[in-house]
């Protein structure tokens, strides 16, 4: 068969999948490791310095999808303090992963992930030995509504990875408010609010700013700040950006 690669059916993200909400809007769950509208090498770093004198720092991810971006999260903070300081990486963990999707929590929580041939380039790349992260599998991940990928191989998520990150259902417009914060909080919630109208948004990141204490870290994705003012908002809810799609509360 000849593959189209503009298809929509066809994919070089671990997830294409996409889904009506009950709001009836489209959801996107395409994410991919690595995902690279935030320097992940670079947020460690400012992690590690930033967070150097609190004994534990509390990662919350909205909109987790297949898993890719908290096992990002995983292997950058590791590979930042490097094998003789890998207790150090450890107060940054469990992950608190959230999505309202049961389909893509299903995957999350199988510890499978699918990559193309450039993930697994990556993964090469930004590791020094990623056989500590991944095994191979002849498993197949079966998401519904998902788009076929070139050169697909199933990884399995070793437990370095797994015990590191719990993920559950929960709805970041409900979690938000329950969100307890000492100045230690990294909330992810990237490539999500772009779905929704200005208003939504300027809602959320008003909860977010209530919440959160000056020095808590907020990252957001390309997807939200390409299609809306991210900064302005983030700005007049006492936010400074730090480093690409990364705001610190002032
Ligand atoms: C485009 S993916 C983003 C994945 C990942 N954060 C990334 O940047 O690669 C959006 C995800 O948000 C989830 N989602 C949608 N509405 C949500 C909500 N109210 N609370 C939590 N997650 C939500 C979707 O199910 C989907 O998996």
């Amino acid at each position: 068969m000849k593959i189209n690669f503009f298809s929509p059916n066809f994919s070089f993200k671990s997830t294409n999948r996409s889904y009506q909400s009950q709001f009836g809007e489209n959801i996107g769950c395409n994410s991919w490791m690595f995902r690279n509208d935030i320097d992940w090498r670079e947020l460690a770093k400012y992690e590690a310095k930033h967070f150097h004198d609190k004994d534990k720092v509390n990662i919350v991810m909205f909109a987790a999808s297949d898993g890719s971006e908290a096992y990002t999260k995983i292997i950058s903070l590791y590979e930042n303090f490097g094998e003789r300081k890998e207790k150090e990486a450890e107060k940054f963990f469990p992950i608190t992963a959230y999505d309202v999707d049961k389909e893509i929590l299903k995957a999350a929580n199988s510890g499978l992930i699918k990559t193309c041939l450039s993930d697994r380039l990556e993964l090469q790349m930004k590791c020094d030995n990623y056989e500590k992260y991944f095994e191979y599998t002849g498993s197949k991940l079966e998401i519904l509504n998902d788009a076929e990928m070139q050169s697909e191989k199933v990884l399995k998520a070793k437990d370095i990875l797994t015990k590191n990150v719990k993920f559950s259902y929960g709805d970041m417009f409900y979690k938000i408010h329950e969100l307890k914060d000492e100045s230690n909080t990294i909330l992810m919630c990237r490539n999500i609010l772009g779905y929704f109208c200005n208003y939504t948004i300027q809602n959320f990141i008003e909860s977010a700013s209530n919440v959160l204490k000056t020095g808590s870290l907020f990252a957001v994705g390309e997807h939200d700040s390409i299609l809306m003012n991210i900064k302005y908002f983030m700005g007049k809810n006492g936010f400074k950006n730090v480093l690409k799609n990364v705001y610190q509360k002032i």
